[in-house]
């Protein structure tokens, strides 16, 4: 039984780097790469057919033909002298690594120092010193012994910070005895582990597997480091053989050997995974793996681009998922290529043994892999979605997914459909940001086939909302509902309020009880208020709406609180040459007249009050119907005898208004005054 490691062969970095390379030669580029690109002679070879030419540092390059950096990353003085010499380059640096070098230059420009696990020599620690600030302290250690060794023999120095990183490839296990270590030791430490999870993973199968096998049989490049380490940790398990071509087979016996794992290192293509497979299932001559026939069919089944494939998930990692398409590639949907959702776990979204119906992006004979894609594939169907959608008139949902010159790009069904600005919203005020990342519905308006391209309008299916609502609202509505609506605007002589699909309008006297100059003292746009229902104009779609109430007015208060004969607290708010106009409740004013004002004959009001002023008085008359309250103070003074009861003279009053432009202000006809 022959039986393959969950991961192994191509790491994410390795088949990136893989990938940009073939690109660069399609695109018609020559390429020289800077060290080989990965360890692995079959892929190298073939490259070089091709063209690819490799340098042994960035001082050979020459003008004309592009430099290669590999997955493993250079020193920063790399980059410097290709600048200098105005030489393009294809940065492949994996982005974990990457993140190291970003790590030690910040901390060695603040004047920490740097401890690194990992081999010295190794191209990946050489550009990681490669990117600290010149003159910064740099340790490397291979192993836990060697950094006991060297805290031993440099001692400590608690003035120091110190930042302790990884070589991607380092092992798991001595890791966590280093950090164990520099704990102990430093207490000024910052530690990162940079160890890849790719490494972890590939390790970590290989050991499981490795634990069930009689034999196991790691592929790789002898010079590959992770491969080494792959080996290394298998051995204590079963016999492991390294080998780096099928070939290198025949030198071995499997007499005997029932279970047989593979393994193989990141630099290793699927194409020689799966001709060791088929090899070893010769070999063993087991049913468990695929039949020599079906092997020879499969090996001669071809694939080409944008064609669609039926696959079965081998293994899913948080960066690709990897499938089983039933021919000699390897295939592999890049994460970016199955999800849009950059918050998405692959392995929460796909299982091993998941069928997939993917789209085949590109197929790599020379590293026995084929690019595949969900989204594309998912994209199709979407865009024959929505020229239904537009044939039908359907309304479609989508999530607005970007801001863009002119308007807005909304996600629907895989396919991103374009929204003009002037047909994303009701209203052209409104800020395209808010529909940002915002669930919305919409019209398809055009569709362009051979492009695949969409133009929708989210303004039509809310125009077409607000018909419904609006309809609705003809059929119930009658004079003296009351609804709850929204202030849309604000006029000298009003306020229109959006009742949900019809607008109707207050005029400025039905806001207030009080004499009001603008709108904007009672209400603000978007305020919810409660109207009621004034008058209705059906012909011509018009609301005439209330929003002052019937409790508030204060002639009602007045009745409420108050009766002839009261004694109360007024202020005095203008003067007449025939009394006084006093607030009695707000928006009712009683008039104190001149006769009412003392018990003594005075020349004017002004002799005795002023405005502003506080006086106690005795409401002598409230007439509801002519809206007037006659107050008096000299009812309230003591004497001997009771006013005559013609000199208890009426007042007028009004609904706060000035009592100059009231005719009934005027004092009663042969009154003295
Ligand atoms: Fe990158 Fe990890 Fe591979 S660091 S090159 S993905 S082993």
């Amino acid at each position: 039984m022959v039986k393959v490691a969950q991961s192994a062969g191509f790491c994410f970095g390795v088949r990136r780097a893989v990938d940009m390379l073939s690109r660069a030669l399609e695109e018609g580029k020559e390429v020289s790469t800077l060290g080989p690109l990965i360890h692995n002679p079959q892929v190298i070879t073939d490259f070089e057919r091709r063209g690819v030419t490799i340098l042994e540092n960035a001082g050979d390059a020459v003008p004309g033909r592009t430099v290669m950096l590999r997955a493993h990353g250079v020193e920063r003085g790399v980059y410097e002298a290709l600048n200098r010499k105005g030489i393009p380059y294809l940065d492949a640096t994996c982005p974990f690594v990457a993140k190291i070098h970003k790590l030690v230059g910040d901390a060695t420009r603040q004047g920490r120092s740097v401890l690194i696990a990992g081999d010295k020599n190794h191209p990946e620690v050489v550009g990681i010193m490669g990117h600290c600030a010149p003159g910064s302290e740099i340790i490397t250690f291979g192993n836990s012994s060697e950094l006991a060794e060297v805290i031993r023999h440099d001692g400590i120095s608690v003035k120091k910070v110190y930042i302790l990183v990884a070589q991607t490839t380092f092992n798991m296990l001595e890791w966590q005895k280093c950090v164990e270590i520099t704990k102990n030791v430093y207490t000024n430490i910052f530690i990162f582990d940079t160890i890849c999870n790719a490494t972890i993973l590939r390790q970590k199968k290989a050991e499981e597997l490795a634990r069930e096998c009689d034999v196991m049989l790691v592929i790789g490049g002898r010079g590959s480091s992770n491969t080494a380490k792959l080996a290394q940790i298998c051995r204590p398990y079963c016999r492991t053989l390294l080998i780096e071509r099928p070939e290198e087979l025949t030198q071995y016996d499997f007499k005997g050997d029932v279970v047989i794992g593979v393994t193989a290192g990141a630099s290793t293509p699927a194409f020689i995974i799966k001709e060791v497979q088929k090899i070893m299932s010769e070999i063993t001559n087991t049913q468990d793996e695929l039949s020599f026939a079906e092997l020879l069919e499969a090996s001669f089944k071809t694939i080409n681009s944008r064609e669609k494939v039926n696959a079965i998930v081998t293994s899913v990692s948080p960066t690709e998922i990897a499938v089983d398409i039933g021919t000699k590639h390897a295939g592999y949907v890049a994460f970016d290529e199955y999800t849009d959702d950059p918050g998405a776990k692959l392995e929460e979204l796909v299982k091993v043994g998941d069928e997939l119906e993917l789209m085949v992006l590109r197929v790599s004979d020379v590293d026995g892999t084929a690019a595949l894609s969900k989204k594309r594939l998912d994209a199709i169907a979407g865009f024959e979605k929505i020229v239904e959608a537009e044939e039908s008139g359907a309304i479609l949902e989508g999530v607005v997914v970007d801001v863009v010159k002119g308007g807005v790009i909304a996600l629907t069904n895989g396919v991103r459909v374009f929204i003009p600005a002037s047909q994303a919203t009701m209203s052209k005020n409104q800020d395209l940001q808010t529909l940002l990342k915002q669930t919305v519905n919409f019209k398809v308006l055009e569709t362009n086939k051979q492009r695949r391209r969409a133009v929708a309008s989210i303004r039509a299916v809310l125009k077409d909302q607000r018909k419904v609502l609006e309809d609705q609202f003809w059929e119930s509505v009658e004079v003296g509902k009351t609804y709850k609506g929204t202030v849309k605007s604000l006029t000298s002589y009003g306020a229109f309020v959006d009742l949900g699909g019809v607008d109707g309008m207050v005029h400025i006297s039905e806001l207030s009880w009080s004499r009001i100059k603008h709108p904007s003292e009672v209400v603000n746009v978007d305020d919810v208020v409660e109207v009621y229902v004034r008058d209705i104009d059906a012909e011509n779609r018009k609301i005439s709406l209330g929003y002052k109430k019937t409790e508030d007015n204060p002639w009602e208060v007045l009745h409420r609180e108050h009766n002839a004969g009261d004694v109360v607290t007024v202020k005095v708010v203008s003067m007449t040459p025939f009394g006084a106009f006093a607030q009695v409740i707000p928006g009712v004013d009683g008039l104190i007249h001149i006769s009412q004002i003392s018990d003594e004959r005075i020349n004017k009001p002004t002799d005795v009050l002023s405005v502003g002023q506080e006086v106690q008085v005795k409401i002598t008359e409230i007439d509801f119907d002519k809206k007037r309250v006659s107050l008096s103070i000299r009812a309230l003074l003591e004497k001997d005898e009771e006013p005559q009861a013609e000199e208890a003279v009426s007042a007028v009053v009004y609904e706060a208004a000035p009592p100059e432009i009231q005719p009934e202000a005027e004092p009663v006809a042969g009154e003295e005054a």
